[in-house]
């Protein structure tokens, strides 16, 4: 009975492996908009279509980090290609059409819109003081209306290449987290929003792709000093971290292939998403058990 179970089982994964029809070739000279690019996944995600001979345009707050991403960019790409930056604030909304219209106008168009930054901010409980109030308008700003505006000032370019639209959601989006509720609003919006939008672009026929990712824990520099500045590094005893680039791998391959959603690590986050609504008394309880420990 077990080695009938294993077997399918092993099955199912190679079959699953074997439907990965990715072609690498698709992304030559693709003008590919990149945002958070600096550090962690957004960075790797960069490095992926650079070496896939895309054209990069990124942006993130900081000038000089951007510079050295857009450096190796050139170095493992072709080339011909371009690689290039734009700094730029997100909470700042003047700032998102800002590089939309830069972007569009130095690479000749967009294929791909990558939207990925996020606020940094400390792992901490909703007390529902002022401060919280406050931080709440930047983070939704940030993590969410940006993404909006981003996507709306893009939709014209979208819509002559028929491009697609990659938009960086967590388990967060789908499972209220502990010591996370803002961002995971912020998460379950996207989901919402971009969920709508992919319908009505079905429904139009206009032809442009949206991909949600939903992200596990990845050991980004950001994520890891986040988690154990809150003391919940046990986390990773249940949950190991997965590798950046591996994330963006997966990343790049679910959104040129305009897969509706990806899910990375997929054995991490596609069981969460499913047995939320199912058992949720245990999740909860598996939750409140590895965030006490
Ligand atoms: N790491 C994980 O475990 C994990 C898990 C689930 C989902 N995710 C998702 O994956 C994505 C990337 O996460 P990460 O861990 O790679 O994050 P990260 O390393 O902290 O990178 C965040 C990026 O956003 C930029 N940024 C921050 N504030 C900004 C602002 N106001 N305007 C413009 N850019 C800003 C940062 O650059 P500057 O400082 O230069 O602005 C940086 O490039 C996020 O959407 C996150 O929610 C990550
Ligand atoms: C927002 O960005 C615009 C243009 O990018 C700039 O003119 C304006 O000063 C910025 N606003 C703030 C509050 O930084
Ligand atoms: C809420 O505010 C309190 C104090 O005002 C702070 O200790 C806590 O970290 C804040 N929580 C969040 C999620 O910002």
């Amino acid at each position: 009975m077990w080695k009938k179970l294993l077997c399918l089982a092993l099955g199912l994964a190679l079959g699953i492996s074997f439907l990965d029809d990715f072609d690498p070739d698709v992304l030559k000279g693709k003008k590919v908009v990149i945002t958070g690019a600096s550090t962690g996944i957004g960075e790797q995600i960069a490095y992926q279509f650079a070496k896939f001979g895309a054209d990069v345009f990124i942006t993130s707050r900081r000038d000089n980090v951007l510079q050295q991403v857009t450096d190796k960019c050139r170095s493992i790409g072709h080339p011909d290609g371009k690689y290039l930056h734009l700094a730029a604030d997100m909470s700042n909304m003047s700032s998102t059409e800002e590089v939309i219209k830069e972007a569009s106008a130095r690479l000749g168009g967009i294929d791909i819109l990558v939207l990925n930054h996020i606020l940094k901010i400390n792992m901490a409980t909703w007390e529902g003081s002022a401060a919280n109030l406050t931080l709440l308008d930047k983070i939704f700003d940030v993590n969410f209306k940006s993404y909006i505006h981003l996507s709306s000032h893009a939709l014209p370019h979208l819509q002559t290449s028929r491009g697609s639209i990659v938009v960086i959601s967590s388990i967060a989006g789908k499972m209220g987290l502990p010591a996370l509720s803002m961002y995971s609003a912020t998460k379950f919006a996207l989901n919402g929003f971009f969920g709508s939008l992919r319908q009505e672009f079905h429904t139009k026929g206009c032809g442009i792709s949206i991909t949600l990712c939903t992200i596990g824990m990845i050991g980004t520099e950001n994520a890891m000093s986040q988690m154990s500045d809150y003391g919940v590094q046990d986390v990773w005893k249940w949950f190991p971290p997965a590798q950046p680039e591996e994330a963006a791998l997966a990343i790049v391959k679910g959104g040129v292939q305009r897969f509706r959603e990806v899910f990375f690590p997929y054995f991490q986050t596609k069981p969460v998403a499913l047995l939320r609504d199912w058992i949720p008394g245990i999740l909860d309880a598996f939750n409140a058990f590895i965030y006490s420990n």
